[in-house]
């Protein structure tokens, strides 16, 4: 079977993409899945940083050192294989169509016996993002309720629209201060998706806000590994197992989160 293709992007910068690129792969991998993590930040990748792995390894390295995609890649654990980014020399934001098409085919064919390839990119409507559009089967939108991040999601939204079906356009809700705040940001961009697109958004779930993802990024570990018991952890291994079409764990959905699913389906 070939790999599912997912693509994490946003249109606000900082909103938690890496964080839950990261996560997202180390959980769908916990639940059996082999999942190869592509740092597909082409200038300033940082997933490395982020997940306490120290390495020489960047992408720039296929390009100016005749190394393969298996030289550089990093194995995290059993299934999750990780190939890290650009780390900030600015020559790879400026790949001719050619050699995008080329990396990105690479990454596929390297990729192709893994469950899942997951790419996480710099934010914004960038052509370095958008080319990763093309291959990806199903692309998660993250946002924070703020509104600066919201209208940013909604630009992105607007700029994919015009390019293809919003069909396979999920939107994940991070750092939200509980089930309404989420809720309430689903219900603002899915009504101006309806209003001004005339389109249909799915929304794929929400994370809470919580400092136990502070606290693991600075000690440069990942808080599905670090505190598996935290809101935050429970949040992603949640949104994982939807991504796998799996149920939610056990004892991990709380009495409102029941309640408003009740409500809202
Ligand atoms: N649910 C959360 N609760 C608390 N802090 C969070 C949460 N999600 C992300 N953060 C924090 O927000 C900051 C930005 O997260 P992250 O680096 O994942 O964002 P990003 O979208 O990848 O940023 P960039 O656009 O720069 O690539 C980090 O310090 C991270 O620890
Ligand atoms: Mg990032």
């Amino acid at each position: 079977m070939s790999p599912k293709i997912i693509m994490i992007t946003s249109g606000k910068g900082g909103v938690g993409k890496t964080t839950l690129s990261s996560n997202l792969s180390l959980c769908l991998s916990q639940i059996g899945n082999r999942v190869l993590l592509v740092d597909a930040d082409l200038g300033l990748g940082n997933i490395c940083i982020s997940m306490g792995i120290d390495t020489e390894n960047s992408i720039e390295d296929l390009f100016f050192e005749g190394k393969t995609l298996e030289d550089i890649t990093i194995t995290y654990s059993e299934n999750l294989k990780l190939v890290p980014g650009g780390s900030g020399v600015g020559s790879l934001t400026t790949l001719t169509e050619a050699e995008k098409k080329d990396l990105i085919e690479s990454f596929l064919y390297f990729g192709r016996n893994e469950d899942y390839i997951i790419f996480d990119t710099g934010a914004g409507i960038s052509e370095n993002v958008l080319c990763f559009l093309e291959i990806a089967q199903e692309i998660f939108i993250v946002t924070t309720p703020e509104p600066p991040a919201m209208a940013d999601a909604y630009g992105l939204l607007k700029v994919l629209d015009e390019k293809q079906n919003l069909a396979n356009i999920s939107l994940i809700a991070n750092r939200c201060l509980n089930t309404l705040e989420a809720r309430g940001a689903e219900n603002k961009l899915r009504l101006a998706v309806k209003r001004f697109l005339n389109r249909e958004l799915k929304f794929l779930g929400y994370v809470y806000q919580d400092s136990n993802v502070l606290k693991s990024s600075r000690e440069q570990k990942l808080v599905c590994l670090q505190y598996p018991k935290s809101k935050a952890a429970l949040n992603l291994m949640n949104l994982a197992r939807k991504i796998h079409g799996l149920s939610p764990t056990k004892g991990s959905v709380s009495v409102t989160d029941r309640f408003m699913n009740l409500v809202h389906g």
